[in-house]
């Protein structure tokens, strides 16, 4: 049955949920990583990072530090990472995730010349030394309940030196109804066919943003909300812009 849309659900994700063993774990990240593949889920990060690189705020003195909060799989920080090679951006890239298999499942899936880092903690501790300065977030947000995600907005805002993004989902029956179609006839891990709908039914729409960002004290206009293909919700600070 279809959940209630005018609100955010509060069912949780077998994810954060189940203890499963390690293999198991990593099967469910691999699939989420396809699905990320899929729907184009890099695209909008890409494209911020692209917009803070040309708006000459990046110091050609030191490497641009970037921190991805609930990396999981860490495949879009390899992204990033490519990204930057590119264009020649020189780059200290951390992923950061509450649950330890993350580290171990990312590094695995991480050449071993990267530089990469993958580090095991909560975001409301997390202290580098030398200072942030962008956080990236992708399919993070929905993990977290109202309050928590007001502290993780508030948490970013104080902490980076440059800008923060948040890439997640927009709650809509219709991105609900073909992901229902769609992990019916895909053979994923059985955590994806759940967690995928529940993830939507969990995610945001843009008043949610609003009052979310008020309520971590973001002034009014200093952070963009922005829809993207497909039904994604992402939302965007740059500083000093
Ligand atoms: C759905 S996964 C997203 C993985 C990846 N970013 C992606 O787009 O595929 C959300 C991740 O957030 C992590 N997480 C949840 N709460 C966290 C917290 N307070 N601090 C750091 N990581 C957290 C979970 O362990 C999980 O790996």
């Amino acid at each position: 049955m279809a959940p209630d849309f005018s609100r955010r659900a509060t069912t949780p994700e077998l994810m954060d949920a189940e203890d499963v063993p390690f293999e198991d774990y990593c099967a469910c990240l691999r699939d989420l990583a396809t699905v990320n593949r899929l729907t184009l889920a890099y695209r909008p990060t890409l494209d911020f990072l692209t917009r803070l690189a040309r708006s000459g705020r990046v110091s050609p003195h030191r490497p641009l530090t970037i921190v991805d909060v609930g990396c999981g799989y860490g495949d879009m920080l390899r992204r990033i990472d490519r990204w930057a090679q590119r264009r020649g951006i020189a780059v200290t890239l951390t992923g950061l995730d509450l649950d330890p298999r993350a580290a171990r499942a990312a590094a695995a899936a991480t050449p071993h010349d990267s530089s990469i880092r993958w580090h095991t903690g909560r975001f409301e501790q997390f202290r580098p030394d030398g200072g942030i300065d962008v956080v990236v977030s992708s399919l993070f947000g929905h993990h977290l309940d109202d309050a928590a995600l007001i502290r993780f907005l508030a948490w970013m805002e104080a902490t980076v030196r440059l800008g923060w993004f948040v890439n997640d989902l927009h709650r809509h029956p219709l991105p609900w109804a073909v992901f229902v179609a769609w992990s019916r006839a895909a053979r994923w891990h059985r955590f994806v066919h759940h967690d995928g709908p529940v993830s939507i039914a969990r995610a945001f729409v843009a008043g949610d943003w609003r009052r979310s960002l008020a309520a971590a004290g973001i002034p009014d206009g200093a952070a963009q909300i922005e829809w993207r293909v497909p039904f994604r919700l992402c939302v965007s600070r740059l500083k000093g812009s």
